[in-house]
């Protein structure tokens, strides 16, 4: 069959391996597994769908090889017995069985563990903790450290037993031996401590235990914080110099970036472009010749391609691109590209659900992690008219799905494009991927012949009646937020004032010059979108100051992004007022109040970003005028509530598909 991408779907041997092609999907923690560190079935299916989108290689998510004092995360998956083969035989079995290559990320968490969960006091190099602020831990004895490297090597033993086909050696992101290998939490003076060498040597232990538990055949791959983009961390020049020490014995180097404290740079921000540190993996591949993972962002395949052709990297690295879309591989290979669900980057469903939140992992615009498509089986049994009012990511995905199992379906969207608030806030440069989610679904949409998009229709509930439906979804967003403060009403987005919302920020994007020192800009709230406003305004050279009621800024924000918005304030130097009242709105000032008393806080630009509310107009017509018939109504998304975009898609998935199936229509 035709190939497009040719570098990127050419399969390449490493030691007793041959991987079908370059896509690999990097290690993601889940917290799919039950409670004792099982796999469990959601596990082997989210894999399985993966390796049947077309994956060469999938590496599955980190695994315990000590517990509890190695373990990392809610529920983690477990190496440290024997009884845990079956399960992960399972897998490798599932998914060998689509033609795709196993790969295992075996780990102590060492002092990124927490003693709240592990039951004892957390162990490291040294005592120093594993990101700022984090639990002091206890210094590993070299006893300590030869037992837990056996450990690693005992843990690589059963992999290979359970199938797996190559070890990764997770050696980064200040888990154990990015503990040793960086010398911001290592400060030993012993063989372990000071020189790379030193620092080195632990890592060195566990890579001999694990080939000598593996063999000659199986390939090991190293995973590595490469430049660690902390001040006093290694550079990438000071990874290229303890490799020397670990080289000779490692297959293929999966070159990730960034310690706890720069997760930004790891788990990538959304305004980082696709590919942006595949200059690492170039220079690991350089000084050592070996396989590298190039990865961070990669969502188009023609960059991945072109990394492998300029020989940057041997391997493509892609993490949330497949958990929004398990069929990326495949798209790529054989389909049209346009078809790629990409992810966005918003790290709500993945990074928000999973780390912090102890959920399992989800995804803001792939609803079903674990079935994938399999809803497209079902078929209407009896005609059945769908209308959805509202072309946001809600509406959207629920008349694309309730198109797909066959409903005569018509999306009425009031204004001149569909797609919603994502489009609007994509006009942001650093917010441009947010773009990609609805053009996937203007492009599937655009695919169905039984649905019908009209756009700028004022819709009635009288127009609604003309299509005769069968199911009403209502789906009309949502608009920010303006409380009853003082002056905001009469300034607001008024001649003469200089007081905006968030609609006016992105309406005069191209209007702000590039250079905005000397200007100052006050937000009011401190919430994601008053965020977007700084993270605009910053960098630019303005003086920027955030207003925010709660006790801190970006309270619901992800790590990731949480991580990022804290570097950008300290760069610029951001002033933030925190549990800080906005009293009264005037053309030029805010007057706030806090603890400390009021001040009046003058500005060029002032926003007033204090969230969204539902918005659904058409709603009680909806209900009166449709709730004592036949016809069905739903409300979903933010007309509900406004929320994030996570919730109005997986109603408009699973709400929409559950109703049909309620009502018979669908079997
Ligand atoms: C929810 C989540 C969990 C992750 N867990 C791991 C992990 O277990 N081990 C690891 O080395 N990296 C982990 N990562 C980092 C990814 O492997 C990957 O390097 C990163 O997401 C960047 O690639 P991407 O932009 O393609 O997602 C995780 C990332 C996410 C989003
Ligand atoms: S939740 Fe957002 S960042 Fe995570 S995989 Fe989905 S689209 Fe990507």
């Amino acid at each position: 069959m035709k190939n497009n991408f040719n570098h990127l779907f050419a399969p390449l041997r490493v030691r007793g391996m041959t991987v079908p092609n370059r896509v690999v999907m990097m290690p993601m923690g889940s917290d799919f597994a039950g409670h004792d560190g099982e796999l469990s079935d959601e596990h082997i299916k989210y894999y399985e769908l993966r390796a049947r989108g077309g994956t060469g290689l999938i590496l599955v998510e980190n695994i315990c090889v000590k517990y509890p004092e190695g373990s990392n995360g809610t529920t983690q998956l477990r190496i440290d017995k024997d009884s845990y083969i079956p399960r992960l035989f399972t897998l490798t079995e599932a998914c060998h069985r689509h033609g795709t290559l196993m790969g295992i990320q075996i780990n102590h968490a060492g002092a990124s563990a927490m003693s709240s969960r592990i039951g004892m006091q957390p162990v490291s190099a040294s005592s120093l903790p594993s990101k700022p602020g984090g639990e002091k831990p206890r210094p590993l004895s070299k006893d300590e450290l030869i037992s837990i490297a056996k450990d690693y090597g005992t843990a690589a033993k059963r992999a290979v037993n359970a199938g797996f086909d190559l070890i990764e050696i997770h050696s980064g992101h200040s888990y154990l031996i990015s503990q040793f290998l960086s010398p911001t939490m290592n400060d030993r003076t012993d063989e372990f401590g000071g020189s790379a060498e030193n620092r080195a040597r632990f890592c060195r232990m566990v890579i001999d235990e694990v080939r000598k538990a593996v063999g000659p055949q199986v390939p090991i791959s190293l995973r590595l914080s490469t430049d660690e983009l902390v001040e006093g961390g290694n550079s990438l020049d000071d990874c290229l110099e303890y490799l020397e020490y670990l080289n000779d014995e490692v297959d293929i180097f999966d070159t990730s970036a960034a310690l706890n404290q720069t997760i930004q740079y790891q788990i990538d921000a959304c305004y980082l472009e696709d590919g942006w540190r595949s200059y690492m993996a170039k220079a690991v591949k350089e000084k050592f010749g070996k396989p590298t993972i190039a990865m961070g962002n990669i969502r188009n395949p023609q960059v991945a391609d072109d990394i492998i052709a300029r020989g940057d990297a041997d391997f493509i690295g892609i993490g949330r691109g497949l958990i929004a879309d398990p069929d990326w591989a495949n798209k790529a290979r054989y389909g049209d590209v346009s078809d790629i669900r990409k992810c966005i980057s918003c790290n709500t469903g993945c990074v928000g659900n999973r780390i912090g939140g102890n959920k399992p992992l989800r995804c803001a615009i792939n609803p079903d992690l674990i079935n994938g498509e399999a809803y497209k089986k079902l078929r209407v049994v009896k005609p059945c008219s769908v209308v959805v009012v509202g072309g946001g990511t809600a509406g959207l995905e629920a008349a694309c799905v309730a198109a797909e199992v066959g409903c005569t379906v018509t999306l009425l969207e009031k204004k001149t494009y569909i797609g919603g608030l994502s489009v609007e806030i994509s006009k942001i440069p650093a917010k441009k991927r947010l773009g990609d989610f609805p053009a996937y679904l203007k492009h599937r949409a655009e695919k169905l012949d039984n649905l019908t998009v009209k756009t700028g229709v004022n819709v009635t509930s009288v127009l609604i009646k003309t299509y005769k439906p069968d199911l009403v979804v209502n789906a009309t967003g949502s608009v920010p937020l303006l409380p009853p403060i003082e002056g905001l009403s009469d300034n607001l987005g008024k001649e003469g004032s200089a007081v905006y919302s968030i609609m006016d920020f992105i309406n005069s994007l191209d209007s702000y010059p590039d250079d905005l020192s000397g200007k100052k800009a006050v937000i009011v709230g401190g919430g994601a979108v008053g965020l977007d406003v700084m993270e605009f305004f910053a960098p630019r050279g303005a003086e920027v100051t955030i207003v925010e009621m709660l006790p801190m800024i970006g309270r619901d924000l992800d790590a990731s992004s949480s991580s990022g918005m804290k570097e950008c304030m300290a760069k610029y130097k951001v002033r933030q007022l925190t549990k800080t009242a906005l009293c009264t709105v005037k053309p030029h000032s805010f007057v706030v109040k806090n603890d400390a008393g009021t001040e009046e806080l003058d500005f060029d630009y002032g926003f007033v970003c204090l969230g969204m509310k539902a918005y659904a107009p058409l709603w009680d017509a909806i209900q009166k005028d449709f709730g004592d018939t036949d016809t069905e109504i739903l409300n979903i998304g933010d007309s509900v509530r406004a929320r994030r975009i996570i919730d109005g898609v997986d109603a408009g998935r699973h709400l929409v598909l559950n109703t049909l199936e309620r009502l018979g229509y669908i079997i």
